[in-house]
């Protein structure tokens, strides 16, 4: 019975040997091909060009950004929803709000130039800039967008 065990044993260790050299070898196989497909570059500028496209619409952001806010390139509309319409929307703190002709009316007769000088020092509780990074011109487009909304008939400003 032990001798049975014995033999049992071996055979089984030999056929754990012979497995382990044969996933050995299939490994050896595996690494040499992908070695040789390192070395070839096989697949390598595909990655690369599919990498690119990837990140194609974020890089082109990212560079699209600063030239935007250095040049004023922002309209109107896109600034006061980003920056002014937290308050001008809902009338908070008593803001003007967008589209209200009555609460416009006495401030679109300061003029354009009269609303820009108080949105660009601030005024109560409204921030300097609104508390936005719009340079003058863009601001004097986003007063433009939310006075011509509410009653006025200003001409939006060329940009510099
Ligand atoms: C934190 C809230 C808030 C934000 C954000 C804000 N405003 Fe105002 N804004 C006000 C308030 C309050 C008033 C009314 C001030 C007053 O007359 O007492 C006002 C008034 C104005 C006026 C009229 C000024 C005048 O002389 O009567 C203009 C123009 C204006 N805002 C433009 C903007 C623009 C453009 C932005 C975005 C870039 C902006 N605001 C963002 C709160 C805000």
């Amino acid at each position: 019975m032990s001798t049975t065990t014995d033999s049992e044993f071996s055979l089984q260790k030999i056929m754990s040997w012979g497995l382990v050299i044969a996933l050995g070898g299939v490994a050896t196989v595996v690494a040499l091909v992908s070695i040789a497909n390192a070395v070839k570059g096989g697949g390598k500028p595909v990655d690369a060009e599919a990498i690119k496209l990837r990140i194609a619409p974020v890089a082109a952001v990212t560079i699209a950004a600063p030239v935007a806010a250095g040049g004023g390139a922002r309209s109107g509309e896109q600034i006061y929803k980003g920056a002014c319409s937290a308050c001008h929307d809902a009338g908070v703190a008593n803001a003007p709000k967008l589209g209200d002709k009555g609460a416009w009316a006495p401030r679109i007769a300061l003029g354009l130039d009269g609303l820009l000088k108080s949105a660009i020092a601030g005024k109560n509780a409204m921030p300097p800039k609104g508390g936005s990074d719009a340079n003058d011109t863009e601001l004097a487009r986003t007063i433009v967008y939310m006075a011509n909304k509410s009653g006025a008939s200003f001409k939006e400003p060329a940009a510099k």
